[in-house]
């Protein structure tokens, strides 16, 4: 049975656009992490790819997972909305070395005996987790020495308010350090990215590196 979280967010994949088959660069799969098309860092935050495992948490339509697959990652998506793991499979399943798994990140994490050398989240459930509860699941499901990045709007005073239907989590960057410090992370980047064009809102991006246990 799904969960209230789960219908919504089955609501809002509903209004869903494909992304476009192919970037400014000519490209047919590429990694973004910010709200606007052609802009910003790629997959380079994540190190080293070829042959690592992956896991995306809130992986949608798989877009960006699926990137990462043909760089030869083994990659695992997880999205609470059951309709999107099956897009994601039906639009993506000829490229090897992917899965997608309806699931919420938190079950997923605390029930996976997978270790993972990659978790990422982009404008995905990260925004949407407590961190307090979330960070230590991604630090004991990641590899020493594991990267975890996750990107998504900054905060503004109206996001901050508490009470909506899906929680959304905006720290100031401050924060987000202590969080991962916490629970136990190290290299700790919290960044900016500007927006491509004064005026527009920029995305928060960090990333961090697991302690050794
Ligand atoms: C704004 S969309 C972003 C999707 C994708 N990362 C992208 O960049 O296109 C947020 C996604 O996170 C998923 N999501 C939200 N809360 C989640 C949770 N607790 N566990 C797993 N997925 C979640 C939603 O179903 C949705 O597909």
């Amino acid at each position: 049975m799904s969960s209230p979280q789960a219908e919504i967010w089955e609501r809002y994949a509903a209004s869903y656009k494909p992304r476009r088959a192919v970037n400014a660069a000519g490209a047919t799969t590429w990694l973004n992490w910010t709200q606007y098309p052609d802009h910003g860092p790629d997959e380079v935050v994540l190190g080293e790819l070829c042959g690592k495992r992956v896991l995306e948490l809130g992986s949608g339509a798989g877009a960006n997972l699926a990137h990462l697959a043909t760089l030869g990652a083994v990659c695992t998506g997880i999205d609470i909305a059951p309709s999107r793991a099956e897009l994601a499979h039906r639009t993506w399943g000829h490229v090897g070395g992917l899965e997608f798994v309806t699931a919420d990140a938190l079950d997923y994490l605390t029930e996976t005996s997978t270790r993972f050398d990659v978790v990422y989240s982009i404008f995905g459930a990260v925004w949407f987790t407590d961190p307090q509860v979330l960070f230590p699941l991604v630090r004991k499901k990641l590899n020493d020495g594991g990267v975890f990045a996750f990107s998504q709007p900054p905060a503004t005073p109206q996001q901050d308010e508490g009470g909506r239907v899906i929680r959304q989590w905006h720290l100031p960057v401050h924060q987000w350090i202590e969080q991962l410090a916490a629970a136990g992370f190290s290299e700790i980047v919290a960044e900016t990215v500007e927006a491509p064009e004064p005026g527009k809102p920029g995305t928060v991006l960090v990333h961090a590196r697991a302690l050794p246990a």
